[in-house]
């Protein structure tokens, strides 16, 4: 025998000796095991990026925040006022609604500095004394194109402020306010829930909000039968 006919012979042993061991069907089962975990664990893993992405870092990105210019205590105010809500948010004669209140609405009370507190001095300084408006945010701000009126709702329609607003006017504190740096819009319109889930009619107030509210109502859907109703309604 040749030295290399002795080398075949041993290689092919080798070979021989080699397949029970990757041919041996509890090794095989033990790796696909193995293999199988690594992708539920890769699964379990995106999974949990993915929602940590969608849920809190995205959010973050997609609002700014911004601080109110002044610190406004709603609760305090409504006891020192006279006529509750109506001494600041009134409807003009002509129907229309006065809004956030100008500085007239203050002037009586904040001509000069009453208190000790910083907010209250930083207001009459800044804005009372330099006769400047305060920029407040508006939390529900609706885009341009769209046609809201209070005296509908509020008057006519006999709603609470609650309904839409939940209980700002009842608060403490200003909330931050949180601008959408895509559309501009207060995130307010879409809610708090990234979801869009809402649990309380002020949670959101997007189109169909608006929309579902008014079918079941029976308001104005106008003679045009859509979802929503006729367009013209909320967009003039
Ligand atoms: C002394 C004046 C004053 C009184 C009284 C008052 N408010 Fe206000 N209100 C303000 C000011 C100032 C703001 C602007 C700050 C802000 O946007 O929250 C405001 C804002 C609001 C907003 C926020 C609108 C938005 O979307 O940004 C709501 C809602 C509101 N008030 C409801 C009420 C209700 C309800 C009452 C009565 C229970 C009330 N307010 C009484 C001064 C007043
Ligand atoms: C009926 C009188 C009255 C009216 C109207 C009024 N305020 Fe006041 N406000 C007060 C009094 C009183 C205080 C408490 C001052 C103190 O003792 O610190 C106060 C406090 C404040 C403070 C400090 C709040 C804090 O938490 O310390 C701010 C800011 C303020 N007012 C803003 C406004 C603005 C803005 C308006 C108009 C939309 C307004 N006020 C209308 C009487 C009034
Ligand atoms: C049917 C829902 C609804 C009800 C009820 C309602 N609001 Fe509003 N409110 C809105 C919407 C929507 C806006 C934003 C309008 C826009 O941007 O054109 C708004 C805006 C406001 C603003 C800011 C307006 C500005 O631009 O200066 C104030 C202040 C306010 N509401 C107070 C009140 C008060 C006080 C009541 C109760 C008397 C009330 N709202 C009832 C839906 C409602
Ligand atoms: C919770 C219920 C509710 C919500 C939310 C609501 N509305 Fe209304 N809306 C009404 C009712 C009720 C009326 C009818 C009031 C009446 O004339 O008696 C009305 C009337 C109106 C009218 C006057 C319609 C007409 O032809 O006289 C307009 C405009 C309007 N709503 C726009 C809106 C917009 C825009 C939104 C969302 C930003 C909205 N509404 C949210 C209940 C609602
Ligand atoms: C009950 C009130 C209501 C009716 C009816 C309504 N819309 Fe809207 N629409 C809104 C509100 C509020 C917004 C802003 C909030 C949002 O984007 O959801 C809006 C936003 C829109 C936008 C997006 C504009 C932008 O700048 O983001 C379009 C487009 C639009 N509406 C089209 C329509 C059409 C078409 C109809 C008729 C089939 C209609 N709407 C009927 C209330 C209404």
């Amino acid at each position: 025998m040749s030295t290399e006919d002795e080398q075949a012979k041993a290689v092919s042993e080798d070979e021989i000796s080699e397949i029970p061991e990757t041919g041996s069907p509890e090794i095989g089962e033990n790796e696909q095991d193995g293999s199988g975990a690594m992708i539920i664990l890769f699964f379990i893993l995106g999974f949990v990026a993915s929602l940590i992405v969608g849920w809190i870092i995205f959010p973050k990105l997609l609002y700014s925040q911004k601080q109110q210019p002044v610190a406004f205590n709603h609760a305090m105010h409504n006891e020192l006022v006279d006529e509750g809500c109506e001494s600041c948010h009134f409807f003009r004669e002509d129907g229309s609604y006065s809004g956030v209140p100008k500085l007239a609405q203050c002037i009586d009370c904040h001509e000069e500095v009453q208190g000790e507190s910083e907010a209250e001095e930083y207001f009459v300084t800044e804005y009372v004394q330099k006769e400047r408006e305060v920029p407040w945010l508006i939390y529900a701000k609706q885009p341009p194109c769209v046609f809201f009126s209070h005296v509908a709702h509020v008057k006519k329609g006999d709603m609470d402020c609650v309904t839409c607003h939940g209980n700002i006017g009842e608060s403490e504190s200003l909330r931050v306010y949180e601008e959408n740096r895509i559309s501009g819009y207060s995130r307010d319109i879409w809610g708090s829930n990234i979801g869009g889930f809402k649990k309380n009619s002020w949670d959101r107030m997007k189109m169909d909000d608006c929309a579902e509210c008014h079918r079941k109502e029976n308001v104005n859907q106008g003679s045009v039968q859509t979802e929503k109703g006729a367009c013209f309604v909320c967009h003039r």
